[in-house]
């Protein structure tokens, strides 16, 4: 007789923002902008931004820590480290593997994946994959960015957006069949590629005292084109995810989306005829942490109490390859 592969389930969260706080009207000293501006068109109040002594590696860990002791596990159960990423420390190893050696973790493999906004539902379905193959037990899922790194500073339109954090989920075996990841589905569309990118710094344009002058270090996106795929895509892998689990729109307990802009989650929970009370918002107080967003809100609702036991939690994402996707989750 053949066995079931085994379902996977979140352990434990954690997540780790960084202490200094950046208000819409500490930002319309430095461009033309306002705390009007900001909120009506984002929803966004504050974001936190990352000390200079600091990297993506030091909030990762924390929240890695936070999620472990959340798990009641220690970092030796852990068989992998799989990270959410475009902000690493370094270009190359992997944040995943700066990661392991902060935490001390021993005979784990480590590796990033970087889907920019969709880094942490790409790290949690791939870690999915390798629990249900059998090959891991517990994995630690991570997505962690400090975009702040990469803002123009002196670009309005994309410089108010962006937040740092980190979060964290331990991935493993459920004990329950019925619990867990029920379905997960991710997407790209490469050839908006150009819509939301770094020009330069990597094998096609790398640094130059140029590109530094023309700021080509720092992210470009066209907003309206981004926002207008956005509430499409991830109504459209929301609904897909739904059906794999066979469930409905109306078994769903919370949403946990991608926090980019109010705009677009009260666009998405519209569409999908979710009422907003269903679905968590925390763009007001971080902006956009791109792989962060999503575990991040994530813990905090967990640790608010919100999710009960049985719950449906839907997660959606989507972000710079395009790349976007969507998970269910029964807690
Ligand atoms: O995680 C995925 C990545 N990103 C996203 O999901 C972002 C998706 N896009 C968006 O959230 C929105 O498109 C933005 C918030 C980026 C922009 O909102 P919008 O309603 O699309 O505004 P817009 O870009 O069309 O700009 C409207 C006006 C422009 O002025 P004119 O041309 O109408 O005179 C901009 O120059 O607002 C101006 N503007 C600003 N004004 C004050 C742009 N940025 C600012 C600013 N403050 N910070």
């Amino acid at each position: 007789m053949t066995q079931a592969a085994p379902r996977s389930a979140i352990l434990g969260t954690g997540s780790a923002v960084p202490a200094t706080v950046v208000t819409n009207d500490d930002l319309a000293k430095i461009v033309d902008t306002s705390d009007e501006w900001i909120t009506t068109r984002t929803g966004i109040k504050e974001r936190r931004v990352l000390e200079g002594d600091k990297a993506a590696s030091d909030l990762a860990r924390l929240a890695s820590e936070r999620a472990l002791e959340d798990a009641g596990l220690d970092v030796a159960d852990l068989d992998a480290i799989i990270v959410g990423t475009c902000t690493a420390d370094y270009q190359f190893p992997s944040l995943a593997c700066v990661l392991e050696a902060k935490l001390g973790a021993r005979d784990v493999f480590s590796f990033d994946v970087n889907a920019a906004c969709s880094g942490f539902l790409n790290a949690l379905s791939v870690s999915d994959m390798f629990i249900r193959s059998g090959r891991v037990r517990n994995a630690l899922v991570v997505g962690s960015d400090v975009l702040s790194r990469f803002l123009d500073w002196q670009d309005r339109s994309t410089c108010i957006l962006f937040g740092d954090g980190a979060g964290a989920a331990v991935v493993g075996v459920s004990d329950d069949d019925d619990r867990g990841i029920l379905s997960s589905r991710l997407q790209t569309d490469g050839s908006y590629a150009e819509t939301l990118y770094i020009r330069a710094g990597g094998s096609k344009k790398p640094a130059t005292q140029e590109t530094v002058e023309n700021r080509e270090h720092s992210i470009f996106m066209n907003g309206k084109e981004v926002f207008k795929v956005a509430v499409r895509s991830m109504e459209e892998i929301s609904r897909r995810v739904l059906d794999d689990a066979e469930l409905c729109v109306d078994d769903v307990s919370l949403v946990v989306p991608h926090q980019a802009n109010r705009r677009i989650i009260t666009a998405l929970a519209a569409r999908l005829s979710i009422p907003m009370e269903k679905v968590i918002v925390n763009v007001h107080k971080y902006g956009n942490t791109s792989a962060a967003s999503i575990p991040v809100a994530l813990d905090e609702v967990r640790r608010e109490g919100r999710i009960a036991d049985g719950d449906i939690v839907l997660l959606n994402a989507f972000g710079a390859g395009f790349a976007w996707g969507a998970a269910v989750i029964r807690f």
